[in-house]
C-alpha cells in the first residue's frame, strides 16, 4: 500500500449508487452518484432487491468514471472505504465486495464506514469546516437525532426520534399528497405555492422538556386534515403547514440542545438538511443565539459517497488489508464506534 494517497469511497447503503475520491493533502478529487429514485418510484418506496440489483449493474462503470474524473490510477489508490451500513443488507454488500474485489486486485487496504458518521463529517467537506466539538442535527429517511461531537469516532446521542424519521415523514405524507418517491424535496415545491395559515399543525413534543422526536401523530393530522378530493391549492397549502410544523420542530429542539449544552457550533446533516425552510430557520435561530452553523451543500446532505470517502480518511490509519474480509451490517448502532486508533494518512485536510 502507499504510505498516503488518495481514498476511494464508495456509498450503496440504499438507492444511490455513489462513488468518490478524496485526498488528505488535495481534498475532494471527484464524486458522482447514480440515483435510482426513478426506479423505484412506481413503488412508492425503495424495493431493497432492485436497489442491490442496480448496484451491481452501475458500479463498476461509475469507479471508473470516479478515477478518470480525479486523474487517479487504481494502483495509486491507498484505501478504499465503503458503507459497511446501517441499510439494506443486499445493497451494502455489494458496494463491501466490490470494495473488497479492487482492495484485492490493486494491494489497497480496506476501510468499513459507518453511514451516519459519514453524514456526521459531511461538513468537513466544505471550506468553512466546523471545529470540534459541535451539535449535529442528523436529518435523513432513516434517522432524526441530535448529537454532541466531540471527534471522530466520539457521538453522545442526546436526543432520538421515538417513531418516523423526519425525512420518512416527509415522504409518507408526500405520498399522501399524491407525490411520488422520494417526495421530500417534491413536497417541498409544492409548499412554495402554499398559502400561510390555512392549516395549522401541532409541533410534536416541543410542549414538554426534552430532545425527542415523534414525527407520526403528524403525518396521521396531514390525512386527517386533507379531503378526499383536495385541489391543487389545499394540497398546496396542506403541504406549507407540514413543512413549518416539521421545522419548526427542528428549530425548537436544536435551541434547547444549544442551551442545555452550551456547544457552540451546530452542524445539519442527511436529506432533510437540504431543505431550504430548515436551512433558512437554523441561519434565523443560530443568529439570535449566537452561535456559528455550518451546513454541508445540499449534494453532500443527501447520500453521497464523497462524505464516505472522507470518513474513511479521517479512519485511513487503522485500514485493513484486503484478506482481513469485509463488513455489512444492516444495524449498526452509532454508539458503537470508537475514535480511530492512529492519525490519518499523510496530510493535513
Ligand atoms: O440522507 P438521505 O439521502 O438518505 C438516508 O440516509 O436516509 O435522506 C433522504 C431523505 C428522504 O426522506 C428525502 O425525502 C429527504 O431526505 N429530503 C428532503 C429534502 N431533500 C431530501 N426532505 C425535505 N426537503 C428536502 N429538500
Ligand atoms: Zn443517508
Amino acid at each position: 500500500m502507499p504510505a498516503s494517497g488518495p481514498i476511494l469511497g464508495i456509498e450503496t447503503s440504499c438507492d444511490e449508487t455513489a462513488v468518490a475520491v478524496y485526498d488528505g493533502a488535495r481534498g475532494l478529487l471527484a464524486h458522482v452518484l447514480h440515483s435510482q429514485a426513478a426506479l423505484h418510484a412506481e413503488y412508492g418506496g425503495v424495493v431493497p432487491e432492485l436497489a442491490a440489483r442496480d448496484h451491481v449493474g452501475r458500479i463498476n462503470g461509475l469507479v471508473a468514471d470516479t478515477l478518470r474524473t480525479a486523474g487517479v490510477t487504481l494502483p495509486e489508490i491507498a484505501a478504499v472505504a465503503y458503507t459497511a451500513g446501517p441499510g439494506l443488507i443486499g445493497a451494502l454488500l455489494v458496494g463491501a465486495s466490490f470494495a473488497a474485489g479492487l482492495a484485492t486486485a490493486s494491494g489497497a487496504r480496506l476501510i468499513p464506514v459507518h453511514h451516519l458518521e459519514g453524514h456526521l463529517l459531511a461538513p468537513m467537506l466544505e471550506r468553512r469546516r466546523p471545529e470540534f466539538p459541535f451539535l449535529a442535527l442528523l436529518v435523513s429517511g432513516g434517522h432524526s437525532m441530535l448529537a454532541r461531537v466531540d471527534g471522530v469516532g466520539r457521538y453522545d446521542i442526546i436526543g432520538d426520534t421515538l417513531d418516523d424519521a423526519a425525512g420518512e415523514a416527509f415522504d409518507k405524507t408526500a405520498k399522501a399528497l399524491g407525490l411520488s418517491y422520494p417526495g421530500g424535496p417534491q413536497l417541498a415545491l409544492l409548499a412554495q405555492h402554499g398559502s400561510p395559515g390555512r392549516f395549522r399543525f401541532a409541533r410534536p413534543m416541543t410542549d414538554r422538556p426534552g430532545l425527542e422526536f415523534s414525527f407520526s401523530g403528524l403525518k396521521t393530522a396531514v390525512l386527517t386534515a386533507l379531503p378526499r378530493d383536495a385541489d391543487e391549492q389545499t394540497r398546496a397549502d396542506i403541504a406549507l403547514a407540514f413543512e413549518e410544523a416539521v421545522t419548526d420542530t427542528l428549530a425548537i429542539k436544536c435551541r434547547r440542545a444549544v442551551e442545555q449544552t452550551g456547544l457552540e457550533r451546530l452542524i445539519v446533516a442527511g436529506g432533510v438538511g437540504a431543505n431550504r425552510r430548515l436551512r433558512d430557520k437554523l441561519a434565523q435561530a443560530a443568529q439570535r443565539q449566537g452561535i456559528e452553523l455550518f451546513f454541508p451543500r445540499p449534494e453532500f446532505c443527501t447520500d453521497n459517497a464523497a462524505m464516505i470517502a472522507y470518513a474513511g480518511w479521517a479512519r485511513s490509519g487503522s485500514a485493513q488489508p484486503a484478506s482481513a474480509g469485509v463488513q455489512a451490517r444492516a444495524r449498526w448502532p452509532l454508539q458503537e464506534l470508537t475514535p480511530p486508533d492512529a492519525a490519518p494518512l499523510a496530510g493535513a485536510q
